[in-house]
């Protein structure tokens, strides 16, 4: 319960309604305007408006000359009020009377009450704000703690102040009284503890949601290397390192953290500290932590401070259009986040319409006329002015300022403001209309008024002002939604924002950020985005490699190893081709692998093309040669019929390496080794049975031989038959069980994909291999044995020779196979078929060629005896 309100005071403020003088017609929005104010010192001065219900507000318009009067220790009662930038500061007390006059003629708020004010300026000094509180909880002038001097209006709310400290002891003496406090700037997180502070409210989002904001522009831009200038105000330090904290969880890295001291000392150290640091930097975006003043004075006091040409991202950092004495050019192109701009209807041509001589009692309007025109306007004291003047002349006019000198347009703090006054408005409305005194009307309501009634309805409070709709949240504070503006410094050193996106975090999380990059102006030394990296990004084709002891912001780059990839800049790791894909050489891409097999162009397979048709048209001549002297006792030798039957098989196994030829598919896969295997088998059976054929010749020479009739076509051919059956058939299991199929390996040659056949069954190719070699070796054992057979046309030792070759061949086609890669492979196996059979033709069939058409005298009926073998074959 409020004290003062039960000791009802004498009226010591007779003038009030004598000063209430009604002024000025109508502004264009039709609100008349009462811009008196009260006498007093100079900085006691505010407004005044009586009403049934009061607003108290502190309203700071002097905050950066706090900062000075610290700097220079002066008084701030002799703070001059008025310099270039009182204009701009004006309207925050000016917005408050427009608000309470266009809700006072609104027929639907507040019917039937009026609602009056206190305005005082804090100068952003918690003394002075404290001791305003006192005032008007006095009632006005007089400050008497405890006291009501005054029978007029019912204190209802107070609103103020701008920055985070007012408006804390503002809020803890506030608090004692149990009036609802509307704070339009602290921005500061401890006023989230709704326990602590159960009757403020802020019009502004609580200052660390500015971070999510800023981590999101930094990601916006790539950048992921900055540095933090921060303030050694208590809130600021907390700030910074909160900002810090969540920069780095989000992946990006804080190159320094530096705190300057608002305080200006005279020592050097100060300045070379920050300077080194800079100095010694990388990072090409340096965030300002707040504390405008601290930082602002601190780059004040060191003017001839050397900055990097870096963007600067400013956190709560105001400047105002006019000159500041220090260099503002560092801040061309830089970034900031400003409170969201809002629609005040009808303000801007209220703003454009003030003018001393409208208002002719306001002394302010007087003093900041002279400063804004460099006239003397009547009424002031030329002597106070720092130049010397000439009169006003009465016809300056503000529509003649440049826009960047008086911004009539942008409603950043003014809009707070401004929906603050509206949010109370609202909250008394929606009092009163519960109010079970409302039928004793505005005198029983005043009475009935208890100020602790209002926090509830002002949690509460719902609305739409022109650009948004109003509430507070669960923290009595606002959603987060800020303008990044983008900061020209023009050529005379004003510096003007442009508004380039805007930030909202009740958004969706890909709308939250919405900037307009083609809109940002950068520093002029930089001619495109500046980047901001500790390593240049990794090229395509290379991953980052953290390093050890650095922040994961400052990685090396390697290269992607063979066959892996990377296609963007900076990733993590490198992705691995597709099976038939390799990596190029800058391996920024995958490539079909060379696919690798004895293809028909290549020179290779040419050359073994050509030999063998060479082969074969030599075995085919040699077959014709056998079959023209086919009654000649040399090819009537050991079976006629075996020999043409083996240079026919031979015909085939040459003509079958064709088959090894190409690339592989299902058909060729499963003929290659099929036919090899018959086709070699039969050739082999047919050595054997030639082997056989010559001792059964030689055992049928000795009398008695019962084995004659045993030789002959019969035998030799039931033997190729026989033998070649069982290739057969090993092979048709093999073809049903598990046939060999088209294939591909990987990974014996680096970029290549070697085409191939898989064998399907590795034992059923070994048994089919390993029956020919049994047969091989068993016609080489034999015919090793019988070599010594008296033979005319020794044939038992030409067979021996050719095995021997056959053999040796197969032998050692073994290692050159397993040495050998893709298409190599196949040449060596063709090659070992080619040589395999030439050795076969060479040995058995060239010497007989020989005999047959060079020397034929050789090849006479004279010695039947050896030849016996032949009469029976012919039988
Ligand atoms: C305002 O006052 C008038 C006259 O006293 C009364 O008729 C009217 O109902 C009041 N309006 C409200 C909303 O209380
Ligand atoms: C930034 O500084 C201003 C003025 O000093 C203050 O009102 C505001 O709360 C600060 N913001 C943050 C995030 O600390
Ligand atoms: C200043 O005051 C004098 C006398 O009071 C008056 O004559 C003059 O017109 C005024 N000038 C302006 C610009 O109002
Ligand atoms: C972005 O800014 C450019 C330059 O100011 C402007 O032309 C363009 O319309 C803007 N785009 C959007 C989507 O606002
Ligand atoms: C600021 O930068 C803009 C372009 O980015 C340039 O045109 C302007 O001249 C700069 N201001 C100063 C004072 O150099």
């Amino acid at each position: 319960m409020d004290p003062a309100s039960s000791h009802p005071a004498p009226a010591l403020l007779p003038l009030i309604s004598t000063v209430l003088l009604l002024l000025a017609p109508a502004v264009p929005a039709g609100i008349p305007l009462n811009l008196n104010w009260q006498l007093g010192s100079a900085y006691e001065e505010g407004y005044y408006k009586e009403g049934d219900f009061l607003l108290g507000a502190i309203i700071d318009l002097h905050h950066l000359w706090k900062a000075l009067a610290i700097n220079t220790k002066a008084k701030p009662c002799r703070i001059r009020y008025y310099t270039d930038e009182y204009l701009q500061h004006f309207r925050h007390h000016l917005v408050v009377i427009y608000a309470v006059e266009e809700i006072n003629s609104n027929e639907k708020l507040l019917p039937n009450v009026t609602l009056g004010y206190h305005i005082y300026d804090s100068l952003a000094y918690e003394s002075q704000a404290q001791k305003h509180i006192f005032r008007i909880l006095s009632g006005g002038r007089n400050m008497i703690p405890n006291y009501l001097c005054s029978s007029g209006g019912v204190l209802a709310a107070f609103i103020g102040d701008k920055s985070s400290p007012t408006s804390l002891s503002m809020a803890t003496l506030i608090r004692i009284y149990h009036y609802t406090q509307i704070s339009y700037g602290a921005m500061d997180p401890i006023f989230t503890d709704r326990l602590r502070f159960p009757f403020f409210y802020r019009t502004v989002p609580d200052g660390y949601a500015q971070h999510g904001a800023i981590v999101q522009i930094l990601q916006h831009f790539g950048w992921n290397w900055v540095g933090i200038l921060a303030s050694d105000a208590e809130s600021d330090q907390m700030g910074s390192w909160e900002l810090k904290g969540q920069i780095m969880r989000s992946g990006l890295c804080v190159e320094y953290l530096v705190t300057v001291s608002g305080k200006f000392s005279r020592k050097e150290g100060e300045q070379k500290r920050v300077e080194s640091v800079l100095r010694r930097a990388t990072a090409k975006v340096i965030i300002l932590y707040n504390s405008s003043d601290n930082v602002k004075w601190f780059l004040l006091m060191n003017k001839r401070m050397e900055l990097p040409d870096a963007v600067w991202i400013n956190l709560g950092l105001d400047f105002y259009p006019t000159d500041h004495g220090f260099e503002v050019i560092f801040f061309n192109g830089s970034l900031g986040l400003s409170i969201k701009r809002g629609n005040i209807p009808g303000f801007t041509d209220f703003l454009y319409s003030l003018s001393p001589q409208k208002y002719p009692d306001n002394m302010r309007l007087k003093w900041a006329w002279s400063w804004t025109f460099r006239c003397h306007y009547n009424g002031t004291n030329p002597e106070e002015l720092p130049w010397e003047t000439l009169p006003c002349s009465g016809s300056e006019s503000l529509l003649d300022l440049p826009q960047n000198k008086y911004d009539a347009y942008n409603f950043r703090t003014t809009y707070s403001i401004y929906t603050a006054v509206y949010a109370l408005a609202q909250a008394l409305h929606a009092m009163i209309s519960e109010a079970p005194s409302k039928a004793k009307g505005t005198v029983g309501l005043k009475k009935g008024f208890q100020s602790w009634q209002l926090r509830h309805y002002a949690q509460n409070v719902g609305f739409a002002t022109a650009s948004e709709e109003f509430f507070f949240d669960e923290y009595g504070g606002r959603p987060a939604r800020y303008d990044i503006v983008n900061w020209a410094v023009l050529p005379d050193l004003s510096v003007t924002q442009e508004t380039v996106g805007h930030f909202d975090s009740t958004a969706p999380e890909s709308q939250r950020l919405l900037i307009n990059d083609s809109a940002i102006r950068w520093h002029h030394r930089f001619t495109q985005l500046p980047q901001s990296l500790c390593t240049e990004p990794c090229e395509p084709g290379y991953r980052k490699s953290p390093q050890e002891g650095k922040p994961p912001c400052c990685y090396a780059c390697v290269q992607c190893p063979e066959g892996e990839i990377s296609s963007t800049m900076d990733t993590d790791s490198c992705l691995a081709c597709p099976e038939d894909h390799w990596s190029n050489q800058g391996r920024d891409q995958c490539i079909p692998r060379i696919r690798d097999f004895l293809s028909y162009e290549d020179p290779l397979s040419a050359a073994l093309v050509c030999v063998a048709l060479v082969l074969t048209l030599i075995t085919v001549l040699v077959l014709g040669v056998f079959i023209l002297y086919r009654d000649t006792p040399i090819v009537r030798a050991n079976n006629r019929n075996l020999s043409y039957m083996l240079l026919l098989f031979l015909i085939m196994s040459f003509l079958c390496s064709l088959l090894f030829m190409g690339p592989p598919d299902n058909l060729t896969c499963q003929l290659r080794q099929v036919s090899f295997g018959i086709v070699f088998t039969g050739s082999v059976s047919s050595v054997l049975a030639k082997t056989i054929t010559v001792i059964l010749a030689f055992k049928a020479t000795k009398p008695g031989g019962k084995l004659r009739k045993w030789l002959g076509n019969r035998m030799s051919f039931s033997l190729v038959l026989i033998c070649s059956l069982v290739q057969a058939l090993l092979c048709t299991t093999w073809l049903i069980r598990s046939p060999p199929f088209p294939d591909y390996d990987t990974w014996s040659v680096k970029g290549q994909i070697i085409l191939q056949c898989n064998e399907g069954s590795v034992p059923a190719f070994y048994m089919v291999v390993g029956y020919m070699g049994f047969l091989a070796a068993l016609s080489f054992l034999v015919a090793f044995l019988v070599r010594k057979v008296p033979d005319r046309y020794n044939e038992a030792q030409l067979i021996t020779f050719s095995m021997l070759g056959f053999c040796s061949v197969w032998v050692s086609f073994i290692p050159a196979h397993l040495s050998t890669k893709g298409k190599y492979t196949v040449a060596v196996e063709i090659f070992a078929i080619l040589a395999s059979g030439a050795g076969l033709l060479a040995c058995i069939f060239v010497p007989k060629c020989y005999i047959i058409l060079i020397r034929p005298e050789l090849n006479a009926r004279e010695k039947p005896m050896i030849i016996r073998g032949d009469i029976s074959a012919e039988r």
